[in-house]
């Protein structure tokens, strides 16, 4: 009798269950039996298919890392094979990213439009999967699973200027947003306190820029460790993390920050501010005043030069450009600048100054730039106020009411609102055992409950809002547990923001579901705030 019920009870376990984070938007049963994952299934995909070929190999790696189970992969000519994955491309499919997952205890068919669809079949089964150590067989109950996103940019953001990441670590958060279903890494290559990406035209960028003499401790503490920092991204390492995130449909969006967020570049060439230095890349936080001068041809060329090399490294659609926290008293003083002024005949408006439309001329010169190479331009919301065009887009970061402003312009929009998105700000108000952070308190809840979309956009309106982001700036994130702690598991709720319609979201049910996506963290040693688990709501919290 007790060996029957411990059997029944580690068979239960090893049965898959398909309500995952996100939440599929439909898990129809089947009748029929379980399929019988073990060891001698064979992951399928269509012969000579290098997208699904790989996928077929990360699936492989997947349920090797949660069962020990190693299934090999096999290249097919028709689909229908038993005791099979079969990874398959469904044209009549309708979103791009849709997946549809079949099982039957003949075989498991992951379907997609496109090979990105087949991948988020691929994450929906992964996470269906119990972690429990070593196994040799895990029950598939019959189903039909399948999901869509609502929004076709699921971003997350990491901030590599404050503090510097290694490439690993990079991988590492591609691979965290690859399980969450997520597709846009921004970037955030340059800025005050360092200059990150090498630039072979301006080699000092890198290696004078990526540079610092001391951190400040804590919130700009009078107390400056005195410790040179740095570190930058060699071209090699670049196309190494770009390759790396297009195999799991992650696009990178690099943001180069202009014209503020300068100091580092203007460390190394001075030339290009309006004072002409001497400048020192920032050892502590805030926005600084020494920007670019604008009034110079040179820092013009400067900047298409930067991202003629920027474009090389980045085949995606998008370059971020920053744009935000730009000071313009250099400007108000530069005689340079002030001549660009009266040359382009730039008059204040009741709402914009002189200084502002300055800003909005040269973005749109940047912009102009990208366009002729085939590119487009993300902006943060500062450049609502600078007349710029609408073929900007924007990123909403001072509240999601800029972004709001923005669609109905006609912009395209990305909501990353710093209540609640901004992830390095607090998970709880009680701050007192947490990592120092911002400031703030972003509850997982707050996360769950934001919608992009706000309730009083019109309709005709409504598909300017591109989709969601969260932003890691790392100020006071020194170390990769740390970036996993600000983000896990507030990646989870995001997750269902970008995926689910409002109407399918339920916070309890996350709840419920959440712990079975903590194990595969555990089961990578991913660091995460666990507390956000056990508590219903933060005020519970001790
Ligand atoms: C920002 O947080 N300065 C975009
Ligand atoms: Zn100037």
């Amino acid at each position: 009798m007790m060996l029957i019920a411990v059997a029944t009870a580690v068979a239960q376990e090893n049965r898959a269950n398909y309500r995952v984070v996100p939440l599929p938007d439909r898990i129809d049963g089947i009748k029929d039996a379980d399929f019988k994952l073990k060891g001698t299934t064979l992951v399928d995909y269509p012969t000579g298919n290098r997208d699904m070929e790989r996928n077929a190999a990360m699936l492989s790696l997947y349920v090797e890392d949660l069962t020990g189970m190693h299934l090999s992969t096999r290249p097919v000519n028709t689909g229908n094979n038993h005791d099979c994955i079969s990874l398959q491309l469904d044209p009549k499919m309708a979103g791009d990213e849709d997946y549809r997952i079949t099982v039957t205890s003949r075989s498991v068919i992951i379907a997609g439009k496109t090979p990105a669809g087949v991948f988020y079949g691929i994450q929906t089964l992964r996470k269906s999967i119990p972690v429990v150590g070593k196994v040799d067989l895990v029950l598939l109950p019959a189903a039909q699973v399948a999901g869509s996103p609502r929004f076709g940019y699921r971003g997350m953001h990491l901030d590599c200027s404050r503090h510097f990441f290694s490439v690993e670590t990079v991988k590492r958060y591609i691979d965290i947003m690859a399980l969450h279903g997520m597709n846009r890494l921004h970037w955030h290559l340059t800025d005050d306190q360092g200059w990150r990406i090498e630039i072979k035209k301006y080699p000092r960028l890198a290696e004078v820029g990526g540079w610092r003499n001391g951190t400040t401790l804590g919130h700009n503490s009078p107390v400056n460790d005195g410790i040179r920092y740095g570190g930058y991204y060699t071209q090699e390492e670049i196309k190494e993390i770009v390759r790396y995130a297009a195999d799991r449909y992650i696009t990178i969006i690099p943001e180069i920050d202009m014209p503020g967020h300068m100091v580092a570049a203007l460390t190394a060439y001075p030339e290009l501010g309006c004072t002409g230095g001497p400048y020192e890349v920032w050892g502590m936080w805030g926005v600084a005043e020494d920007i670019l001068c604008v009034g110079k041809d040179e820092t013009l060329q400067f900047v298409n030069n930067v991202l003629d090399e920027v474009i090389q490294l980045f085949p995606g659609e998008y370059i971020h450009i920053g744009g935000d926290e730009s000071p313009r008293v250099r400007w108000q003083e530069c005689p340079r600048c002030q001549q660009r002024i009266v040359d382009l005949g730039l008059k204040a408006t009741d709402h914009q100054s002189v200084e502002a439309l300055l800003q909005g001329w040269f973005t749109t010169q940047v912009q102009q730039y990208l366009s002729e190479h085939g590119r487009r331009m993300i902006g943060w919301d500062e450049l609502l106020g600078c007349n710029v065009d609408t073929t900007a887009t924007i990123m909403s970061w001072r509240g999601a009411e800029p972004g709001s402003q923005g669609a109905m312009q006609g912009h395209d929009v990305i909501m990353s609102p710093v209540d609640p998105l901004y992830f390095d700000y607090y998970q709880t108000s009680k701050t007192w055992n947490e990592p120092t952070a911002f400031g703030g308190c972003n509850t997982l809840k707050k996360v769950y409950d934001f919608d992009p979309v706000a309730d009083d956009l019109p309709a005709d309106k409504r598909q300017h809002i591109l989709g969601a982001q969260a932003n890691v700036w790392t100020e006071y994130i020194t170390c990769e547990p740390q970036i996993q702690y600000q983000v896990l598991p507030r990646m989870a709720a995001l997750a269902e923001v970008q995926w689910l319609h409002p109407e399918d979201k339920d916070y309890q049910d996350f709840k419920k579901r959440l712990p079975h996506l903590v194990d595969i963290y555990k089961l990578y040693n991913w660091t995460y705030r666990a507390k956000s688990l056990i508590v219903e709501s933060e005020d519970q919290e001790k």
